[in-house]
């Protein structure tokens, strides 16, 4: 099982079994332990992995970054500035000279309506591995990461477990779907019971709602959505108070042709959402024993008050975000 992940794009946890997850996570926990006890792990000495950046990131980068030095390798940290991507080079063409100069390429590419193809697009012409850094549908990574936490808080105990993931306030930028469409698409496959909270104009894509409830069925989870912030929060075991763009809410089509009038009334669609925040009102609707994830960075005061946020009793966000350096070793480890 070992050998057939080696080359295996990851692109989706879709596209992984339960038994292939597990094995991640097996040697994801095993990575973590040898980090601890400073045990040299050098899984792939000399090796190059291309990170590509179209947007900023730091847990994502850093993640990789340090991953492959820990693993004996080397990444290099392109942007599109630093490439002939910006003088119009195609994806093919770049996914097929970086993967005869190194062993896997990266990328992050969250424009909607075109980031999840251009990974795609990349991966069908490279001979070695691509991995997705998010795309403008999937953030495979992320979802591995919170999904390890979860184990690591519950005993892995997670069937019949409360999940709410709640759209929340944010005035930073439109924030892709990526990251809660990987957690419905997920959690469910283990069991866990989860529950959507957004406003009406703040949808997921239907295409992966539905794929969510099939997953939910075959991995007896469950999947429920909700316009009421309050409701969600009731008994969860865990919450997720997160900002997305209303994407959702448009066709992708539509959206590609109206990109400037379709950001105004998000925009404006935005604006009457400031009470759709993780506060200590609403943390008190859910279990006593709630704790609060979150992808980070979080726009605090937005989505999730200070005193939440940093309330250690209730906050596991920073082993979340340490746990994208296991999970990144450990795909990298398995794939390259
Ligand atoms: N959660 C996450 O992907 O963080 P970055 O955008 O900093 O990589």
């Amino acid at each position: 099982m070992y050998e057939s992940l080696k080359g295996k794009h990851f692109l989706t946890c879709e596209d992984w079994n339960k038994t292939q997850l597990d094995i991640v996570f097996e040697r994801a926990l095993e990575l973590k332990q040898k980090f601890y006890n400073e045990i040299p792990h050098l899984h792939l000495p000399y090796k190059t992995l291309f990170m590509m950046f179209f947007e900023q990131s730091t847990r994502t980068r850093n993640s990789m970054e340090a991953g492959m030095t820990q693993l004996g390798g080397h990444a290099h940290d392109l942007t599109a500035d630093k490439m002939q991507l910006s003088h119009g080079e195609s994806a093919k063409d770049t996914a097929v000279i970086l993967s005869r100069m190194g062993h896997g390429i990266a990328c992050r590419n969250c424009f909607y309506g075109i980031g999840s193809d251009y990974l795609s697009t990349m991966a069908k012409h490279s001979s070695k591995p691509v991995m997705s850094l998010q795309d403008d549908i999937y953030h495979p990574f992320q979802g591995l990461a919170d999904l390890m936490t979860i184990f690591e808080h519950f005993d892995r105990n997670t069937k019949g477990l409360k999940v709410t993931i709640s759209w929340a306030y944010a005035d930073t930028h439109s924030k892709p779907l990526s990251v809660p469409q990987t957690q419905i698409l997920l959690f469910p496959r283990y069991g866990i019971d989860v529950t959507v909270a957004h406003p009406k104009e703040f949808p997921l894509s239907k295409n992966i709602v539905e794929k969510a409830y099939k997953n939910a069925e075959v991995g007896s989870g469950s999947i429920n959505f909700t316009e009421n912030m309050d409701e969600a929060f009731e008994g969860a075991n865990i919450v997720i108070p997160k900002n997305w763009g209303g994407f959702g809410y448009y066709d992708i089509d539509e959206y590609l042709r109206n990109e400037t009038d379709c950001k105004k009334e998000m925009k404006t669609n935005l604006e009457k959402y400031h009470n759709w925040i993780c506060d200590e009102r609403k943390i008190k609707l859910a279990d006593k024993h709630v704790k609060l994830m979150h992808a980070l960075p979080a726009d605090r005061g937005h989505e999730v008050t200070d005193e939440i946020i940093d309330d250690e009793n209730i906050s596991i966000v920073y082993d979340e975000a340490e746990n994208r350096l296991h999970t990144a070793k450990a795909i990298m480890s398995l794939t390259m």
